[in-house]
């Protein structure tokens, strides 16, 4: 199903107040607020060369933050258009509320998988991006190709993750382990759970930045910049990435998903207070690269 929808008509999607109470909230939102993050996804718009006068498509936009930022690049230019994509009804309409108020023809959101480009947006555009969302797509091929049909020649796709081969540095690994047995102590001692037969934590396989290049370099698009950067990630932004659905069900599968939230939490708090530490590192890593 694809539903196109036009910013003008955010309020109607929204309804009166658009919130809902935080402790039913598992979207992105919060974490998306965090000041470190905004630099990251910045960064990358940057060397992308976002700017004014541009068709930019966003693929999965989540809850708006960076369609807020291209939006900024953009600086109202009369021609500049975002076209922010993302599979969650729930996102897109936090996405609108977050963006109400900006010019009606600035921005249009469609409700997409974005593996449906270029179906789904007409015409050719300058730039793709792609935030913290790539390691989500399991054929990433199709996915390239159809980033690549939908480029103008000299368009920039730009993406960025932290979740890939090598994004959690090796002396994080202690952080991870102490914080997984934790909630799975805290699940057992105060809910009287354990991880539901048949679900693991799961250890899914990520890219190396390597396979990345490749994966671009095969589709008619040339390297303009591969960067991997460190970046400490404080324990409020570990709070707040462990009530995020999809965080949640990629490593407590099962579970209803205030108990996991809550035992993450709790974990994650206990771990930072045992280790003595104030962040932790992870490393982020962004690529640009051109349409031949
Ligand atoms: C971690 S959030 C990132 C949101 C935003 N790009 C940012 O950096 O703030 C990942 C987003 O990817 C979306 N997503 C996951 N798989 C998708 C797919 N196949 N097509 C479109 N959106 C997808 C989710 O709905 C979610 O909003």
């Amino acid at each position: 199903m694809l539903i196109k929808l036009l910013l003008g008509k955010a309020e109607e999607m929204v309804g009166e107040k658009g919130d809902m109470p935080l402790d039913q909230d598992f979207s992105f939102r919060s974490f998306a607020q965090h000041t470190f993050y905004g630099k990251v996804n910045l960064d990358l718009l940057e060397q992308a060369g976002i700017g004014p006068g541009q068709r930019v498509v966003e693929l999965a936009c989540g809850t708006g933050a960076v369609t807020r930022l291209i939006l900024e690049r953009l600086r109202g230019a009369k021609e500049s258009l975002v076209i922010a994509i993302d599979h969650s009804a729930l996102a897109i309409k936090q996405a609108m509320e977050e963006l109400k108020n900006v010019r009606a023809s600035a921005v249009q959101f469609i409700q997409s998988k974005a593996e449906e480009l270029p179906k789904v947006v007409q015409g050719r555009v300058d730039a793709v991006i792609f935030c913290n969302g790539i390691h989500y797509i399991p054929d990433k091929e199709t996915l390239v190709e159809r980033v690549s049909q939908t480029l103008k020649p000299g368009g920039t796709f730009a993406f960025n993750t932290s979740f890939f081969q090598g994004a959690q540095p090796p002396e994080t690994q202690q952080f991870y382990r102490r914080w997984m047995l934790k909630a799975l102590r805290i699940l057992k001692e105060k809910h009287g759970l354990s991880l539901p037969h048949g679900q693991k934590v799961e250890a899914r396989r990520y890219l190396t930045p390597e396979q990345y290049v490749a994966l671009v370099e095969g589709h008619s698009l040339q390297l303009k910049g591969k960067e991997v950067k460190e970046v400490p990630v404080p324990l409020e932004a570990w709070l707040d990435i462990s009530s995020y659905q999809d965080f949640i069900e990629g490593i407590l599968p099962g579970l209803p998903l205030s108990i996991a939230r809550q035992v993450l939490q709790e974990g994650v708090t206990r771990t930072f207070e045992e280790l003595g530490i104030q962040s932790v590192p992870r490393n982020w890593l962004a690529i640009v690269a051109v349409k031949a």
